[in-house]
């Protein structure tokens, strides 16, 4: 059999082109342009159909924490796989693989979560942690406790209820949503975008108590559960001050309103310690996990759930109405639990928060001798630079600096590294088994590209 590494890949491009619906994009563009294939990946490296090798400083979609193509991930999916290939979890049936893996991330999270519902995606594993808050305010008998706040520039997916929660005034609008009423917004922890004139602690305090004055406008009893990212990704690469998920965490007690942390980003080693919320000093009542769960090599989401809303379901006669087909996946199970033993056995935690976490500090740093660069944030292997153009003219609008981390972002990828344009900043989430010099060449790419991109653009002035 000819390997996809040796076959000319023209006809698939062009089956591709005719037959595909792709997701999240522009189809008037992309029949102009075709697809970009990606033939193949191999440690933090993908190469597509002509060539071109890049450094992969999306892991994939924030996802491929462990690299690409080890061999051990491999070996786990492929064994459960031939044992078990399905196996339908309702009703309490269950599999060898999801029940090793449910007391691994009893071990492997904090004492308080100690039971774990599993999905495919990180959209449904969201909207599973809210079906499961409602639960248990119905359990509690406060039916009244519907509304979900979520926040400005928050992505939480795109299935129907996470759409409502994306803190975007574009999003949902192709749908004519908003179809609820139950979900509100509150203020982002954006230092640089919102307060740069400020102390951060303070303004981390005061974006906090927003989420107060929101519970107090709503009504504490009408109010089921606040979500956020510990980090806010997709729209905009947010690094909150420190002051502000501890804040978050005594507003939600004071109100008794369920705090959901959504890790289906930051969770899995990405900030230098397991979970983004250890990072930030608190424990969520829910948490998701999804894409680096298993590395991207098979769909598996998990949502734990801690002591307050544990104890009431373990308490509970009835049944949980809330499952997929594929919930407790023995496949996804064996690949979540051979990732887990790759995160940890081989320390790649560690090596976030110490080593190479250190180099990408130290890297990004360096880019703010671009005058275009208003500020770098390095936590773990995340980094996050902040194009601001109006720092070079004052004319220069949001809309400007969006324009130039796109053009940043062609340039790098033309120079050999995949990182993205998230609004004004440019965000990159490296896969975990990074080395030093290839941080130190991602950072050259990226010094690179923002030079060139402001020389075009003060040219084009
Ligand atoms: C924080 C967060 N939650 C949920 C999701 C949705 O995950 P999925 O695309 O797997 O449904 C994403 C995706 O980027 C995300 O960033």
């Amino acid at each position: 059999m000819t390997t996809v590494d040796e076959r000319d890949l023209t006809q698939q491009r062009d089956r591709d082109r005719r037959f595909h619906l792709h997701a999240n994009t522009n189809p008037t563009r992309f029949a102009e342009t075709g697809p970009v294939m990606v033939r193949r990946a191999e440690g933090v490296y993908l190469e597509t159909d002509d060539g071109h090798r890049v450094i992969d400083g999306m892991s994939g979609g924030w996802c491929t924490n462990v690299g690409y193509g080890d061999p051990r991930l491999v070996a786990a999916a492929s064994e459960a796989m031939q044992q078990l290939s399905y196996q339908l979890t309702f009703g309490g049936r269950t599999n060898a693989w999801v029940a090793d893996l449910s007391a691994r991330m009893a071990e492997v999270t904090p004492e308080q979560y100690d039971q774990f519902f599993y999905a495919s995606t990180g959209s449904d594993a969201v909207e599973s942690a809210i079906k499961i808050a409602l639960y248990y305010w119905h359990l509690r008998g406060i039916p009244t406790k519907r509304a979900i706040i979520g926040r400005d520039l928050a992505y939480h997916g795109n299935t129907i209820f996470a759409t409502h929660l994306v803190g975007s005034p574009d999003a949902g609008k192709q749908y004519g949503f908003p179809l609820t009423d139950v979900v509100s917004r509150t203020a982002s922890p954006y230092w640089y975008r919102f307060g740069r004139d400020r102390d951060p602690g303070e303004f981390g305090l005061d974006a906090a108590r927003a989420l107060e004055a929101e519970i107090l406008r709503l009504g504490p009893d009408n109010v089921a559960a606040f979500i956020g990212e510990s980090i806010q990704a997709t729209l905009g690469l947010i690094v909150p001050p420190d002051t502000y998920w501890p804040e978050i965490r005594r507003i939600c007690d004071r109100y008794d309103v369920l705090l959901i942390a959504d890790e289906v980003v930051t969770g899995m080693g990405k900030t230098g310690r397991m979970f983004g919320f250890e990072t930030y000093g608190f424990e969520p009542d829910l948490f998701t996990l999804a894409k680096g769960f298993t590395s991207g090599y098979f769909p598996m989401s998990c949502v734990a759930v801690g002591a307050k809303v544990g104890d009431a379901l373990r308490a509970s006669d009835q049944v949980l109405a809330h499952g997929f087909t594929n919930c407790g996946h023995p496949v996804g199970a064996a690949v979540a639990l051979a990732n887990l033993d790759v995160i940890l056995g081989d320390g790649l935690v560690e090596r976030a928060a110490g080593p190479i976490g250190a180099r990408l500090a130290e890297r990004l740093a360096e880019l703010t001798r671009h005058a275009a660069v208003g500020r770098v944030d390095a936590v773990g292997i995340i980094g996050s630079v902040e194009l601001d153009l109006s720092r070079i003219d004052d004319s220069a609008t949001i809309a400007d600096s969006v324009a130039f981390g796109a053009e940043v972002g062609e340039i790098a990828w033309s120079l050999g590294l995949h990182a993205r344009p998230i609004g004004t900043t440019f965000g990159m989430m490296f896969p975990m088994i990074i080395t030093e010099d290839q941080v130190d060449a991602a950072g050259e790419i990226l010094h690179a590209a923002i030079e060139r991109a402001t020389a075009e653009w003060s040219a084009r002035r």
